[in-house]
């Protein structure tokens, strides 16, 4: 399948006056696996590690970066449902470890069908964060697997999207039907939120199958295709089981310093940005 470049990268925020606001940013890809709740954590840590506020937002029912903070999702008694839904100040269920978490339980899974009814519904997240984005440098979303209500509301509150992908098991179709996604929320919810960059995860430089990967990426989505490549190693499956980051637990590896590289590749995008 020939795909043609098909993402414009929208308009870039006219910096604001005022205090500075965070800027949030959506980790998003329906498919389950790429490393997207992995990608939140850990570079939301590595913003920490320069200094940065940083909120990591759990909007996934399954609750891993609630889990990989070290709490329970099953003795969780507010949530980001009772954000969305009951329209809780999020203060109230952020809690800190490495990073402040607004956390997720079990509950999550019924706010899709709770939301589908309300007036508003694909703002509830936005709304929600709006009292606290002074208080952030960035606001980091983790995603559920799928492009339900919750996904939208993340897109609809983000100013970027970053789409890790696996490079193991690409899926172009995937991506365009995510870039669908964006189009129609561009056109109806929020028109500044595109794709910030794609991420390459789980990449193995001793595959031929992986490097392939990479270059299909580039070749169909140009320089969207971030040039932090995370690659495959256990310890990054291993840091979350002890409710750590994989700063806290091995921060002079070379897992750690790859979501350091990411960082400040963010970094370096968002001045630029400012200064466009
Ligand atoms: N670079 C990597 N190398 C090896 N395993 C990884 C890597 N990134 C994530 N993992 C592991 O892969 C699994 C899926 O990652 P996760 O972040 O939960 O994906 P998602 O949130 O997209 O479902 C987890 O067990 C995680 O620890
Ligand atoms: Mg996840």
């Amino acid at each position: 399948m020939a795909l043609t470049r098909l993402l414009a990268r929208p308009q870039a925020r006219a910096s604001d006056s005022g205090p500075a606001m965070a800027r949030v940013i959506a980790f998003a890809n329906q498919k389950g696996g790429v490393a997207k709740t992995t990608t939140t954590l850990n570079l939301g840590v590595a913003l920490v590690e320069q200094g940065l506020r940083v909120l990591a937002v759990d909007l996934d029912p399954q609750g891993n970066l609630t889990m990989s903070q070290g709490w329970n999702p099953d003795e969780i008694d507010r949530s980001m449902f009772d954000v969305l839904v009951h329209r809780l100040p999020i203060t109230e269920i952020v809690r800190s470890n490495e990073l402040d978490v607004a956390v997720s339980s079990i509950d999550l899974a019924g706010a899709e069908l709770a939301l589908a009814s309300m007036i508003g519904r694909e703002r509830a997240l936005e709304k929600a964060l709006l009292p606290v984005r002074e208080n952030y440098d960035f606001v980091l979303i983790d995603t559920p697997p799928s492009l339900g209500l919750l996904t939208i509301n993340a897109l609809v509150a983000s100013d970027g999207v970053i789409v890790p992908v696996q490079c193991e098991y690409l899926s172009l179709r995937g991506l365009v039907q995510l870039e669908n996604t964006l189009s129609m929320i561009r056109e109806n919810l929020n028109p500044n939120v595109g794709i910030q960059g794609i991420l390459a995860t789980m990449f193995d430089r001793r595959l031929l199958h992986s490097r392939e990967a990479v270059e299909i990426l580039k070749e169909n989505f140009g320089d969207l295709v971030l040039n932090t490549k995370i690659r495959k190693t256990v310890r990054y499956a291993e840091a979350p089981v002890k409710g750590q980051s994989i700063f806290k637990y091995d921060v002079s590896g070379e897992a750690a310093g790859m979501y350091r590289d990411l960082a400040k590749e963010v970094l370096d995008g968002a001045s630029a940005r400012q200064h466009a």
